[in-house]
């Protein structure tokens, strides 16, 4: 190697090795600023709180007399509401949806309570009766819309109306 070449590689091997101590620095930096910064917002986490306040949570409490109402508040568990699924009865159903036509025999609708009327329809035997309430048809009388245009009532709750009606006509 000539003493230029040493020479480069010496000034070389310096500014490298200053670069990477500069790097380094700057690295050590950031980490420590980065940590930093992040830390107010780590401890500010509510769910980091909460895992806090569950570590250092007292063992037990004394209740001194007069917080039994606050004893038993804790004892009790709180369920939600839950809805409560109602199911019409046969009545029911008829009052909302059927009396319109079949209270007063509106568009030739069988009455209810005119053993007369509904005779003829009983001797057809309950299952046609029944697909004609649920479907709806069109008959001699008139139009029977299906569900007695109550679609969003359950087949079930039709068929309450229908034995109703029925226990009421014969
Ligand atoms: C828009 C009027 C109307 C409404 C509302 C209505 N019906 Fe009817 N329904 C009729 C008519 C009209 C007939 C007779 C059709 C015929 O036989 O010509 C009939 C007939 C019937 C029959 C006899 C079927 C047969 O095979 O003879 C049943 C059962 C019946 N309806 C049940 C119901 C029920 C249950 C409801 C309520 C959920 C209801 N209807 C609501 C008009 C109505």
């Amino acid at each position: 190697m000539t003493t230029q070449d040493q020479q480069f590689f010496d000034t070389f091997t310096l500014v490298m090795g200053g670069l990477v101590a500069v790097a380094v620095a700057i690295l050590i930096l950031a980490l420590f600023q980065g940590g930093d910064s992040q830390r107010d917002a780590r401890m500010a986490d509510p769910a980091y709180q909460a895992k806090v306040l569950e570590r250092i949570r007292p063992l037990g409490r004394v209740r001194l007399p007069g917080d039994e109402a606050e004893a038993a508040q804790a004892a009790v568990t709180v369920t939600a509401a839950q809805p409560v699924a109602t199911v019409r009865t046969g009545a029911q159903v008829y009052n909302e949806a059927c009396v319109a036509c079949h209270g007063n025999g509106i568009g030739g609708a069988p009455k209810l309570g005119d053993t007369g009327a509904w005779g003829a329809r009983i001797a057809q035997g309950l299952p046609v009766i029944q697909g004609h309430a649920l479907e709806g048809y069109t008959g001699a009388q008139g139009y029977m819309p299906p569900k007695g245009g109550r679609l969003d009532m359950s087949d079930e709750e039709i068929l309450g109306a229908v034995d109703y009606m029925l226990s009421e006509s014969s």
